[in-house]
């Protein structure tokens, strides 16, 4: 036997009812629980209401209602010879205005939440006194600390765009240095993807570039392209393994802004068709923008890749902090709608720590920093340096 998990009126996700399911399983191991049946059911305002007008006499709603199959103190309940542990109801609704209040992701509130109900069934109780009110913050808190290992939903990592090495080989006009053994090197140190954006001017990846790194990358090809019909035949030619559409502009340096879904909705739901039929996962490449987002899931995009650029150059601290908050809220929203959220532009060594932290971002695309430093430390240092950046941000 183990935690059940039931979902009641609203919807969520397949994955984050496994991290659910996760959490609950946590929670018994972590206070010996293991073998014990314990139900968090989640439902809305309304119904959270009634329970608590019929069981407590309180007619409002709460956040969360907590159901113990016997009363007694954590000690009693370990020592008698039951099964179940009782029922933990936690209002949706609820949850998700409380996360915005404070800040955390919906899936924080609702491990926290789930941690407060399910201490509430071991016996521990915050209203009786003041010493059993910090006895069991106290508990929470160390089952907190603890769970949060368990809870993310998915472990970031790194893609490298190596378009930066294409664009000092093309100074020259010549052969070197290849893309092609950045790639490989990029892999060897740790990257899990390789990207290359194929553009229009061809200023810096070739289509010889593209067609061996299909044939030698042996992580993740993402070909970042625009829209554009010559682009899409070539892309539907080498079947790389993943797409983002990005939008481009000769004449910007590097791609500037996310893509408009909403002017060009027509346009990209026709080439993620095309895409989808080659069985070719489509990102596309937006602002942290509730309406983008609802769009990119509408038309059936497989990722979104969230623009971390306003964020990355931001020189005020306030600015920063307002645009990591939209980063952080807008991938927390595309992952809600079913979306995989990767994020990318501008992030360096500084920078990229907060937001793979975010615990709903898989994948960071990061080039130029990479580049740069390779320059004074070799390609594999560089790329061992970001990994460990990545990964010590992930499990914090
Ligand atoms: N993601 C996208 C869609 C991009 O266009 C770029 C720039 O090529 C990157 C990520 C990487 O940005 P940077 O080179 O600033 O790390």
């Amino acid at each position: 036997m183990s935690s059940t998990i039931i979902i009641h009126h609203q919807k969520i996700n397949r994955t984050v009812q496994t991290a659910l399911d996760l959490i609950g399983t946590a929670l018994l191991d972590l206070t010996d629980r293991s073998g014990k049946n314990v139900n968090f059911l989640f439902t809305n305002d309304r119904e959270i209401q009634k329970l608590n007008r019929t069981y407590r006499n309180k007619n409002e709603s709460t956040n969360v209602l907590s159901f113990p199959f016997t009363s007694g103190t954590d000690e009693v309940i370990s020592s008698l010879p039951i099964n179940e542990l009782g029922d933990v109801v936690i209002s949706l609704e609820t949850a998700r205005k409380e996360a915005e209040e404070m800040h955390l992701s919906f899936l924080q509130r609702l491990t926290w939440l789930m941690t407060h109900g399910f201490l509430h069934l071991l016996g521990y109780d915050h209203e009786q006194s003041e010493a059993e009110a910090i006895e069991m913050a106290k508990k929470e808190e160390m089952l907190l600390t603890v769970i949060d290992h368990y809870r993310r939903p998915v472990m970031p990592h790194l893609a490298i765009n190596v378009d930066h090495v294409a664009t000092i080989r093309e100074a020259r006009g010549i052969t070197e240095p290849d893309p092609v053994t950045a790639a490989g090197i990029c892999e060897l140190a740790g990257a899990k993807g390789i990207v290359v954006h194929l553009r229009e001017d061809r200023r810096h990846i070739q289509d010889r570039d593209v067609s061996i790194l299909r044939e030698t990358v042996q992580t993740k090809l993402n070909l970042e392209m625009g829209a554009t019909k010559e682009i899409i035949a070539i892309a539907l030619a080498i079947k790389p393994d993943m797409v983002t559409l990005v939008p481009e502009k000769r004449q910007e340096l590097t791609t500037e802004g996310g893509l408009d879904v909403v002017s060009q909705k027509k346009k990209i739901a026709k080439a993620i068709e095309k895409f989808m039929k080659a069985n070719i996962p489509v990102s596309l490449f937006i602002d942290a923008d509730p309406e983008q987002i609802t769009l990119a899931h509408e038309i059936g995009a497989t990722f979104i890749e969230l623009h971390t650029g306003k964020y990355a150059n931001a020189r005020d601290e306030m600015i920063r902090q307002q645009e990591y908050d939209l980063i952080k809220s807008s991938a927390e929203y595309a992952f809600q709608t079913g979306l995989r959220v990767n994020a990318g532009h501008g992030l360096n060594y500084i920078n990229t720590a907060p937001i793979a932290a975010i615990d709903t971002i898989e994948e960071l695309s990061i080039g130029h920093a990479i580049i740069a430093r390779s320059v004074f430390t070799g390609l594999d240092q560089a790329v061992r340096e970001m990994n460990d950046i990545i990964t010590g941000a992930s499990i914090l």
